[in-house]
């Protein structure tokens, strides 16, 4: 009898388990609904699942699991779980363009990928039409690749020219950041591919990006550091976003339930997943239940957390189930998912060329005294600065792309038909070349500060030789910078006493025989110009021009293409006055655990505007071969009810064709809520107008545009009071206003009390 009920035992037993497996094994993604799949899913699986797995930093490993090691050279990936169906997807940097290996182990194949203009190169032209262009041919690519979802754009404010990070970004104002990123994100996942944006939120420094406490108002965060982040959700619905490695007011960004929840989904309506950025905050229950989805890149203890957790009573199994329930909504999304036969083989060769229009339509004219640009046909150049033979297309880090080749200053002059002085070519490229022999590149992923050439100083006689050979000088100054570090003041953002001095030898040079002398910024973040700027004849503001970064500069200075870029940020005269330089990085100095915002909504032109600061070059500025003029602005209303819509004619009055982008401010009332001297609501570029050619631009405004937020009420409001609408060139250059009323106070939105200070900031105010 014992022993025919151990066997009754066992027969149950293995048909329990038995029946228990062919259970779960029919219940897959896809065909079961996903809450039978997350009730199929043991604790352990769950606990994995919001776990990316992927990167190994030294010290931080083991990462769980290699996903299926598809796409060797991506950040990341998530787990896959063949019995429920559910693949891995692949995450991979960056804003910059795709970010993986480009040859593989036994593959002769190679995957080199299109390294597009940088953040801030594109935001300078204003163009939403052209940026979504980028978009869609960058998702092509990220698709082609077998990649899942791009961790990109960047849409932190730049808020410190010294940000290492600041050419992954695309302005200092909110708008701009808003609609650009919108543009871009529409653009990539029209491929059915997603993003990710990155990094929510105050993610405004690398100096101890790991711990530092961003202190920022309430009122700053909101119109300020969330905006851009809002404008997009609510555009253009990213599949993912990407929380920060600081924390905001005292709490980790990741960690933050008044930040994930509250404000992005409860607020905004976000429908996505949230992931950390890589390693990012410390709990992992924390985090869960604040509503960071995904924990990127995982790690086993991660996994555990959550496990004891759930099992602790820390952790309540729903909230996991709901962060289950997110990643599974993604996955079915994904080209993973659908098994999309990628080709490995985008069309590198068109997508070259959409990045050279992109960089050249966004490149900034700085100074173009006496009309010298752009130079004749056939103009003999001596070419000078290692950025001119070895032309940085963009920054370094996760925002690093691995490009099969880049078109450097040099060979876009010589492939636009110029001439360029042998000697000094032969002279800068061996002198480059030595250098590279002496400091060997190590690995491929570049973290911190990289090491630059340092500028080369041709001899007095060669000089000589070149100012009588050749009929211009062009100097090329270039900066590199990337995550992990911010710039420093001395010897980056200002020039080193070496350039400078090459700087002013070849202008005297040049100008004592009636030559000019032009200078090209081949650089990621603002510098300092002020200085300097006398010296040069014309000088163009070309960023990180990406892969065809030499036929970009060559199609400005042809003058083959009309340059057409404005700043989107501002360029001071000098670091200090900029309004957040009192308090950056943090404090203690020496090793700062948090900074305090105290410029507040002063950031930026909103500083420089609202307290009379002259800046170097203004937001919004950027020069052009032709000339316009503005017209006509009339808005359909001198009352505001509910919208206004204003309309401006634009003339081009000069000889060539070329774009003008226009940019709407407006000035408010001051009542309940201090306001800056004018700020941003609108842009638009126009078309390419032809020497003559009008265009009307419309542009609507709506309640949320006259709005601040009041954090007596935590509500944006409106005062009532006059309205002027200034229509400009540049923040600086007002070309029409006009006024309207607002005749009663307006409550625009209440929101959630959220993120509120520890500690009292004591802010710039204009009272
Ligand atoms: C960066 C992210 C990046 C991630 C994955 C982090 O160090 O801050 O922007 O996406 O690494 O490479």
């Amino acid at each position: 009898m014992k022993r025919n009920f151990s066997l009754l035992f066992l027969l149950f037993s293995s048909t329990f388990v038995f029946g228990q497996n062919n259970l779960s094994n029919s219940v897959k993604l896809g065909t079961s609904t996903i809450n039978e799949v997350v009730s199929a899913m043991t604790l352990e699986e769950k606990a994995n699942l919001v776990i990316g797995t992927g990167l190994r930093f030294e010290g931080n490993g083991p990462v769980i699991g290699e996903a299926d090691g598809r796409v060797p050279g991506a950040a990341g990936n998530t787990l896959n779980f063949n019995r429920f169906g559910i693949p891995g997807t692949v995450l991979a940097d960056g804003p910059a363009g795709v970010r993986i290996d480009a040859t593989r182990k036994n593959d002769t194949k190679t995957y080199y990928a299109t390294a597009w203009p940088v953040g801030t190169l594109l935001a300078s032209s204003w163009d939403t039409t052209l940026v979504h262009k980028v978009g869609v041919a960058f998702g092509n690519e990220i698709r082609e690749y077998g990649v899942d979802v791009i961790l990109a754009p960047g849409m932190n404010i730049q808020r410190d020219p010294l940000n290492g990070r600041n050419f992954e970004y695309y302005s200092e104002d909110p708008l701009v950041t808003g609609l650009i990123g919108s543009a871009m994100v529409k653009g990539i996942q029209s491929n059915g591919v997603g993003t990710s944006v990155k990094h929510f939120a105050a993610n405004n420094q690398e100096t101890k990006r790991n711990s530092i406490d961003a202190m920022v108002s309430e009122r700053a965060l909101r119109e300020i550091y969330l905006k851009g982040f809002e404008l997009v959700v609510k555009n253009a619905r990213p599949w993912t976003i990407m929380s920060s490695y600081n924390k905001i007011n005292g709490v980790y960004t990741s960690e933050s339930k008044d930040l994930l929840t509250s404000i992005l989904r409860d607020e905004w309506g976000f429908k996505g997943i949230v992931m950390t950025d890589w390693y990012g905050g410390r709990d992992a229950v924390a985090q869960m239940i604040a509503g960071n989805d995904l924990i990127e890149p995982g790690s086993k203890s991660k996994s555990q957390n959550i496990i004891d957790g759930v099992k602790n009573g820390m952790l309540d199994e729903k909230v996991l189930d709901r962060n289950v329930t997110r990643i599974l909504e993604y996955i079915l999304k994904t080209p993973s998912y659908s098994k999309y036969q990628y080709s490995d083989k985008p069309d590198l060769k068109a997508h070259a060329q959409i990045a050279r229009q992109a960089a050249v339509e966004s490149m900034v004219l700085l100074k173009n005294n006496e009309n010298i640009l752009p130079l004749k046909k056939g103009t003999k150049i001596a070419l000078f600065g290692v950025g001119s033979y070895q032309t940085v297309i963009g920054g370094t880090g996760s925002g690093q792309v691995n490009v099969a080749y880049s078109v450097n200053i040099s060979e876009g002059f010589n492939n636009a038909g110029f001439t360029i002085q042998p000697e000094l070519s032969k002279q800068y490229t061996t002198y480059i070349q030595e250098d590279k022999l002496a400091h060997p590149k190590k690995g491929s992923l570049t973290l911190g500060a990289p090491r630059m050439v340092p500028e080369y100083s041709p001899s007095t006689e060669t000089i000589e030789n070149a100012v009588n050979s050749c009929d211009v000088a062009v100097f090329t100054l270039s900066r590199n910078s990337g995550e992990g570090a911010d710039r420093t003041v001395k010897d980056n953002f200002n020039l080193t006493e070496n350039e400078q001095s090459i700087i002013k030898t070849l202008a005297q040079s040049f100008h004592q025989k009636g030559k000019k002398f032009v200078v090209i910024l081949n650089i990621g973040g603002v510098i300092e110009t002020a200085s300097w700027r006398d010296w040069a004849d014309a000088v163009l503001l070309a960023w990180q021009p990406g892969i065809e970064a030499g036929n970009s500069v060559a199609d400005v200075l042809s003058g083959a293409v009309n340059p057409s870029g404005k700043l989107a940020v501002t360029f001071p005269v000098n670091y200090s006055d900029e309004p957040g330089a009192k308090n950056f990085p943090g404090l203690p100095v020496e090793n700062p655990t948090h900074v305090k915002y105290e410029e507040g909504i002063y950031v930026g032109y909103r500083y420089f505007s609202s307290f009379a600061v002259k800046p170097a070059y203004s937001f919004g500025f950027g020069l052009s071969y032709t000339q316009f003029a503005y017209s006509n602005l009339k808005l359909n209303s001198d009352r505001f009810n509910k919208k206004i819509t204003a309309t401006v004619v634009v003339k081009n009055t000069g000889k060539v064709p070329g774009k003008e982008v226009v940019q709407l401010y407006i000035s408010a009332p001051v009542k309940t809520v201090e306001k800056p001297e004018l700020e941003l609501k609108g842009f638009a570029k126009t078309g390419l107008l032809k020497p003559g050619e009008s265009q009307t631009i419309t542009f609507t405004i709506d309640a949320r545009s006259l709005a601040s937020f009041n954090t007596e009420v935590s509500s944006w409001v409106a005062d009532a009071g006059n309205y002027t609408v200034k229509i400009g060139a540049s923040v600086e250059d007002i070309k029409l206003t006009k006024n309207f009323a607002l005749e009663n106070d307006l409550e625009v939105e209440r929101v959630h009390k959220a993120l509120v200070p520890q500690v009292k900031i004591e802010e710039l105010s204009r009272k």
